[in-house]
């Protein structure tokens, strides 16, 4: 055993792009790698992407292109938003690269030649979309009991993983490592699993069926199945049967983070594969729970996928990470709504540590040549403020290590809260007039202290907005260090602040709710009417709306407005401006070049304060919206009919 911290995310299928669910893991490894960090233990974190499989397939398949190529491009979009989020990854692996490859092909060989894995006929209901075979018993309805999607029946020869003669061995060793399936109701329902007898695991498909994916060593004809393939990724990365040094100084892991849905995998086929390869089990596995979308599922579908390069965009990377982490507790579902979002953004960060970060720069400005000023002895309001921030530290110490860290920011925003309070009781602008200038000092000193205390404390989930913060207190770009954290007092005296903005500008919380209201009832009176019925017209009313192609040439956003984009277009020879409710659905820049159909004889109107000649089309379903466009080439200002 070793005392590094090795941390991992799932592998994300390259099928779509990466949704909340996805962001989520790896922000909160994120964090957990930075904390570490702080604590000044050798930490490796990975992350990175799944690429075999039927899932991968059938996407490439639909796009129209290889799978290597669905793979590159999409791997680009997680690689892009990792970037975007601030994840300090140590390394990236993707499922097709020969060193993971290469490793996969070892174990097998290795188990092939040691009797783990043996050939046999077999034949089973099928499902594409979990992958999996299941028995006659396990359907619901005939159908797949985990999608509830049709199943196929397969007959075929296959090889096999003898995962049942790990079963008693397994549920002993779950009973006697309370730690390695976290949090404790997820490991009571592995041993719910392990109760009924456990099969062996079919680890091959016949490439005939499906031929994306690492081929047998043994058995060319056939290709890995995409779990036993996609598990192997915690090891490879790090060199098993490769570079043993390397895979010595990280493993066993000390985290692999996953979501709820995927505990049978990691539980007992990874468990069980790692046994029969001889190599230790990592310490802990640990499942949180699911983002609700509006106390919903989320899907394609309904449309209420949280897009989280969207969010971040919109309200900052460091608000988004924040609000994930306290926002969930771990191991339950969450709920995602961009009202509590704004609030808690508005309550935590904008009234509280941005508030309080430019109260005190801006008096430090103004009464202390913008030098952090030299404290004379403390008072007891000001110790009383230092017990209040250096309880934090060991509360979020203690939370980190509990997997609580929505525990451990509410500890810091409590601190936050007093070192507010602080500046009320001590008012320093009194001080200032009464000329008493030591206090004064003392007082800002020791609430510039404290602000540095809860940057540190803070910097691991908010890593932009803290060193904004420890820049504007005059200290450098460089993370904090563990020993900025445990000892009061270290704020160099005499450093100059650095330049104080808005840490965290307000969200005007009224506007956010009409807009959302005006959302809610635009999706309900278009859900009002159903499809099929209509009132009848005659064809010359048809004949008076006038629908033609026009060319977008210019979109931009509109200031206060997050729902609307203002389009210049033209339509023949004319040129127009029309204002369209496609901001959600529709960066200004996708739409520049395109050729949109408009209804063309609409009396000029005023939108949001903005004219409006026309009205573009669109097929709106639930929360999807969609541009009607002509298919080929057509000029515009072309009558449609
Ligand atoms: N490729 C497999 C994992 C292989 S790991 C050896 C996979 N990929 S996935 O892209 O479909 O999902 C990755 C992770 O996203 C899973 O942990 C899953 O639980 C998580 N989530 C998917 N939807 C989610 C939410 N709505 N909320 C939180 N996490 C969710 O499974």
């Amino acid at each position: 055993m070793n005392d590094s911290f090795y941390i991992t995310t799932p592998i994300y299928y390259v099928n779509d792009k990466p949704h909340i669910g996805h962001a989520y893991t790896t922000i909160l490894a994120d964090v957990l790698a930075r904390y570490h960090r702080l604590l000044d233990e050798p930490t490796w974190f990975l992350t990175g992407t799944d690429e075999h499989g039927q899932k991968v397939e059938r996407a490439a398949k639909k796009n129209n292109m290889s799978c290597q190529e669905q793979a590159d491009r999409t791997v680009v979009n997680f690689q892009e938003l990792w970037q975007q989020l601030e994840i300090t990854h140590d390394d990236f692996i993707r499922t097709t690269e020969p060193r993971h490859q290469q490793v996969v092909q070892n174990i097998l060989q290795d188990l092939w030649d040691r009797g783990e894995i043996y050939k046999d006929s077999y034949a089973g209901w099928y499902s594409v979309s979990e992958e999996r075979f299941f028995t006659e018993k396990e359907l619901i309805d005939g159908k797949d009991p985990i999608s509830g999607r049709p199943v196929e029946w397969i007959e075929e020869d296959n090889y096999f993983f003898k995962m049942s003669n790990y079963q008693e061995w397994l549920i002993q060793y779950i009973e006697d490592n309370p730690e390695f399936i976290q949090p404790d109701f997820r490991r009571n329902e592995t041993l719910g699993f392990l109760r009924q007898p456990l099969n062996d695991l079919c680890i091959s498909r016949p490439k005939s069926r499906l031929p994306w994916g690492i081929e047998l060593p043994f058995a060319e004809d056939y290709v890995c199945y995409v779990w036993f393939d996609a598990l192997v990724n915690y090891i490879s990365a790090i060199g098993y049967s490769v570079d043993d040094k390397q895979f010595q100084q990280w493993w066993p892991a000390t985290y692999q983070l996953i979501g709820k849905d995927i505990l049978t995998t990691h539980t007992v086929y990874w468990p069980t594969m790692l046994k029969a390869m001889g190599a230790p089990l990592p310490k802990t596995v640990f499942a949180h729970g699911w983002w609700l979308v509006d106390e919903e599922k989320m899907s394609k579908t309904t449309g209420n996928v949280v897009d989280p390069k969207d969010f971040s965009d919109r309200y900052g990377t460091d608000a988004f990470r924040y609000h994930l982490i306290a926002e969930m507790t771990l191991g339950n579902d969450a709920n995602f709504s961009e009202l509590s979002f704004a609030e808690r953004y508005n309550n935590d960060l904008a009234d509280g540590v941005g508030n309080m970060l430019s109260r005190v720069a801006k008096m430090i400005e103004k009464n202390c040549d913008g030098k952090i000023p030299e404290p004379g002895p403390l008072a007891a309001e000001d110790e009383e403020l230092k017990a209040a921030v250096m309880a934090a530290v060991p509360e979020m110490e203690a939370a980190i290590h509990g997997m609580r860290l929505d525990r451990g920011l509410q500890a810091v925003m409590e601190a936050v809260r007093a070192c507010n309070r602080y500046f009320e009781k001590t008012t320093p602008w009194t001080l200032v007039k009464s000329g008493e200038t030591e206090r004064l000092h003392t007082v800002l000193y020791t609430a510039a202290e404290a602000l540095r205390i809860v940057a540190g404390l803070l910097y691991p989930v908010l890593p932009g907005k803290m060193t904004d913060l420890r820049l504007t207190l005059g200290l450098g770009d460089e993370p904090p260090k563990v020993v900025d954290l445990k000892a009061w007092g270290t704020l160099p005296t005499g450093a100059t602040l650095g330049k104080s903005k808005p840490l965290f500008p307000k969200v005007d919380i009224a506007k956010l709710k009409e807009d959302i209201e005006a959302a809610k009832a635009a999706d309900e009176s278009a859900d009002d009417e159903p499809d099929n019925v209509v009132d009848l017209i005659e064809i010359d009313d048809f004949f008076k709306v006038q629908l033609k192609t026009a060319r977008v040439l210019q979109a931009e956003p509109v200031k206060g407005k997050d729902r609307i984009l203002l389009l210049q277009i033209e339509v023949g020879k004319e040129r127009r401006q029309i204002v369209a409710g496609v901001a959600q659905h529709y960066q200004p820049e996708e739409l520049v070049g395109r050729t949109i159909v408009v209804v063309a004889n609409l009396k000029p109107a005023k939108i949001a304060g903005l004219k409006s000649q026309g009205m573009l089309l669109a097929a709106k379903s639930g929360k999807n919206l969609n541009l009607v466009t002509v298919d080929g080439d057509v000029p515009s200002g072309v009558s449609i009919g």
